[in-house]
């Protein structure tokens, strides 16, 4: 049983206004549920199709509708349950979302004359509600290839650019809005107030949801849930771990045991920093297990990456588990779940049905321990994450480090894992981190590291021939980790870098820098 599972839910959301996201295949259905957010508003993804007596039970105080990649006059096209646009509940329907419900209500969709991708410029007709203190032109983002070509008579038109003349609408007499351009992405200059009017003049939400109030609310219950018992908390490093630990921490002081596995594939120095900041940070029993020969001999000889992460992730069941043997009394396993892991896997009992991806287990925790599971962060966002670290006391330095996978090194040791080569990259590693930091970049890189290519390459050294290692520099620039660009890092930073990682590191005589996006390529290399 998951106590997260079994009664979260109920506790975090039945006092609150909630705003729903009704997710019909959009890349943005997190980004609208974060900036719903971002307005104290609290609020959830759904699967488009969950009927109306659901929607009613769970109590919204509105309905976004989000875009999605389909056309709605297309066979089996996603559609949501038609009774929603006359209960009273109000709407907004983006892009997607516009058109589905212009369409259900005697409008048309047809293809747009030209697919519209990019910035226009939006000219406001109807200072309304939903435009209320929004200058006349506004610029705002297009993304579409189909757009609303004729409303019914119960619709007026808010708003139109040169392309779409129907670029936002609002019915008459129900509270249903529509909008073609994406109000959530930042390139469409008055979003949040666009927003923030839906949230507060069309749906009457105060916008009281804090997340000072989530923290005193979750440090209490899980005060209440977890009694006497003993609770361990696996640490990797990372944020999320860290700002489960502090709340649990704060809720059940010296109940609490923490374990970090020193796998031998940590960066530099990893180890030592998590054991002092978070002995300066809190008075909890803190194991950490000493396990590099078990992960390198574990990895010896193996180079297909699937088959690393099955390993490692053997490895680390038989380091926790022998660890927490040792724990009288654990009763519960934390972990730092959180709302993307949950929504994308699959896991949340409305959310979109689509599985994305199996969400990785902070630190690679096993999931077959004998233990009730605890999620405090589970409803959460990474941001939120770190804003809440930062309220529970956690130094900058933990909450703004860069997330670093589970299986650690090894994703970025590419062919075999040896400890010689294993050194090399946590050198080159460490100088690509400082570097970064040194010319104060860290925060505006979501993620940086080395990694160690299987490749040989000639260079000259002095008057020497040299047959030496490839090392990448990876840098990417992310909201969310699922899609990233590559940093446009300077040119200097990087040649710095080069310069530093070729004459300092033993055997690395060339460095590259990763320039692909994701999609296509992903962050890790593996
Ligand atoms: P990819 O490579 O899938 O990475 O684009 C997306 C983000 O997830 C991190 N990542 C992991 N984190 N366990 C983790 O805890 C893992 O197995 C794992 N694999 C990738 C990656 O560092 C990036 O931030």
């Amino acid at each position: 049983m998951s106590l997260q599972q079994s009664d979260s839910s109920i506790s975090l959301s039945a006092a609150r206004e909630r705003v729903l996201v009704l997710d019909f295949g959009s890349q943005y259905a997190q980004l609208i549920a974060r900036r719903v957010r971002e307005q104290n508003v609290y609020c959830e993804i759904v699967r488009h199709s969950l009927s109306l007596s659901r929607i009613i039970e769970m109590a919204p105080k509105g309905l976004i509708l989000s875009g999605g990649p389909a056309s709605v006059y297309a066979d089996g096209a996603p559609k949501c349950d038609p009774a929603i646009f006359t209960c009273g509940i109000p709407i907004l329907g983006i892009c997607y979302g516009m058109q589905l419900l212009c369409d259900a209500l005697g409008g048309h969709v047809g293809q747009a004359h030209s697919r519209e991708y990019g910035r226009a410029s939006c000219e406001i007709l109807q200072h309304n509600s939903l435009f209320a203190d929004i200058p006349q032109q506004t610029e705002v983002w297009m993304s579409h290839g189909d757009q609303v070509d004729r409303v019914s008579e119960d619709f007026i038109t808010l708003a139109r650019t040169d392309t779409c003349p129907l670029a936002a609408v609002g019915h008459r007499t129900l509270p249903l809005y529509g909008m073609q351009f994406h109000p959530e992405v930042t390139h469409t200059q008055r979003g949040g107030q666009i927003l923030a009017n839906f949230l507060r003049k069309a749906c009457g939400c105060s916008g009281d949801w804090k997340l000072e109030d989530f923290a005193a609310g979750e440090i209490e219950r899980l005060r209440t849930s977890i009694g006497s018992a003993r609770v361990i908390c696996g640490l990797s490093g990372g944020v999320d771990s860290a700002v489960v630990a502090a709340l649990l921490s704060r809720a059940i002081g010296t109940q609490l045991s923490c374990i970090l596995v020193d796998n031998g594939l940590l960066r530099t120095n990893e180890a030592e920093a998590v054991i002092v900041e978070f002995t300066n940070h809190f008075k909890t029993d803190l194991h950490v297990v000493k396990a590099e020969s078990e992960f390198l001999d574990a990895l010896r000889g193996v180079t297909e990456p699937q088959e690393k992460r099955k390993r490692i992730g053997k490895a680390f069941v038989d380091c926790f588990t022998a660890e927490s043997a040792k724990i009288n009394g654990a009763r519960f396993l934390a972990q730092g779940t959180l709302y993307p892991d949950v929504i994308e896997s699959g896991a949340a009992p409305d959310g979109p049905a689509s599985t994305i991806k199996l969400h990785h287990n902070v630190g690679g925790l096993p999931k077959d321990l004998k233990f009730e599971l605890i999620e405090p962060l589970r409803d959460l966002f990474k941001d939120e994450v770190r804003r809440l670290g930062l309220q529970l006391g956690l130094p900058e330095k933990i909450v703004w480090r860069h997330p670093f996978p589970g299986p650690g090194l090894a994703v970025r040791c590419l062919g075999e894992i040896t400890r010689p080569r294993l050194e090399r990259l946590r050198h080159a590693d460490k100088i690509v981190l400082d570097e970064i930091e040194n010319a104060g970049l860290t925060r505006q890189v979501s993620q940086a590291f080395a990694v160690l290519l299987p490749v040989k390459s000639v260079g000259v050294m002095g008057d020497e021939r040299t047959y030496d290692d490839v090392l990448a520099v990876r840098a990417v620039e992310t909201e969310d980790f699922m899609t990233a660009d590559w940093c446009h890092l300077p040119y200097d930073v990087l040649a710095k870098i080069s310069n530093r990682v070729i004459n300092e590191v033993r055997g690395i005589n060339r460095v590259v820098y990763d320039i692909s996006s994701k999609p296509p390529a992903t962050i890790e290399w593996e």
